[in-house]
């Protein structure tokens, strides 16, 4: 059986001045060395990329952006490349959460180009999928879920360099999240497509982060799930102590 170190991540969105960030990172610093075994990525704004860099210089803390532009440069006036956010020390980056397909309209064919410009550069995609509260009421969660994923994944697209996220839609933001058994059920659909994909040793290495109201409360019955290899999470990991509360959880971690 493979053993797949769990990844907590925290997404900032657009949230924490530069005097906020630190502050964030600083609290976290004093507390992550208690927790052992356990990767910790935080994804900061594209302002604080470059003075978080150096606030995690040097500790395990990981880095990582929440958007990127496909194209390597160009005539794209308030865009990103991978190639820049490379350049700020950043080993991850987030394509398709679900603010980005649903608030500002970017599509499959946007996202498989986003997510192989982040894999050609040599960093790590985490590509985010999850239904609406429409698509699960009227049954069509697995449709959803597993058309985000053949639309980007496969060819071209080297599994090595791409983490999964399952976010509900309906579960972000929400304070709701899904259950442990709603959100493994989705994830081993995920593992099996990704076998389908690749290979089921690739789908078995690869890790499905469940993002969607992650909370200290609810982190260690979602990651007990044989499936759910860590979180990523949005307004708990503003909060230091709730941050660190979540990562306790992945080290404690004990899937039957
Ligand atoms: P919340 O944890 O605030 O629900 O956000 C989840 C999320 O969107 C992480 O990317």
């Amino acid at each position: 059986m493979t053993v797949r170190r769990p990844l907590i991540a925290g997404n900032w969105k657009m949230h924490n001045t530069l005097a906020d960030a630190r502050q964030l990172v600083s609290a976290l610093l004093e507390g992550i060395d208690r927790v052992k075994g356990v990767d910790v990525l935080i994804c900061p704004s594209f302002t604080n990329l470059f003075p978080m860099a150096k606030s995690i210089a040097g500790t395990r803390i990981m880095m990582g952006a929440q958007n990127v532009h496909e194209a390597e440069k160009g005539a794209f006036t308030g865009e990103i490349s991978a190639a820049m956010i490379k350049d700020t020390g950043c080993t991850h980056v987030i394509v398709g959460h679900s603010e980005r397909r649903h608030v500002f309209g970017e599509t499959s064919d946007r996202l498989g180009k986003k997510v192989r410009a982040v894999v050609d550069a040599g960093l790590i995609a985490i590509y985010c999928v999850g239904e609406t509260l429409d698509d699960r009421d009227s049954g069509r969660t697995y449709d959803i879920v597993d058309r985000q994923l053949g639309d980007v994944l496969g060819e071209g697209v080297d599994p090595e360099r791409v983490v999964v996220a399952y976010e509900p839609v309906w579960a972000i933001g929400t304070g709701v999240n899904a259950t442990p058994e709603q959100a493994q059920e989705v994830h081993e659909f995920i593992r099996g497509r990704l076998g389908d994909i690749y290979d089921p040793k690739t789908a078995s290495a690869t890790r499905i982060l469940y993002g969607g109201s992650v909370k200290p409360a609810n982190a260690a019955g979602l990651l007990s799930e044989a499936d759910i290899d860590g979180a990523l999470v949005g307004g708990a990991c503003l909060v230091a102590e709730d941050f660190l509360a979540i990562i306790s959880a992945a080290a404690a971690r004990v899937v039957a």
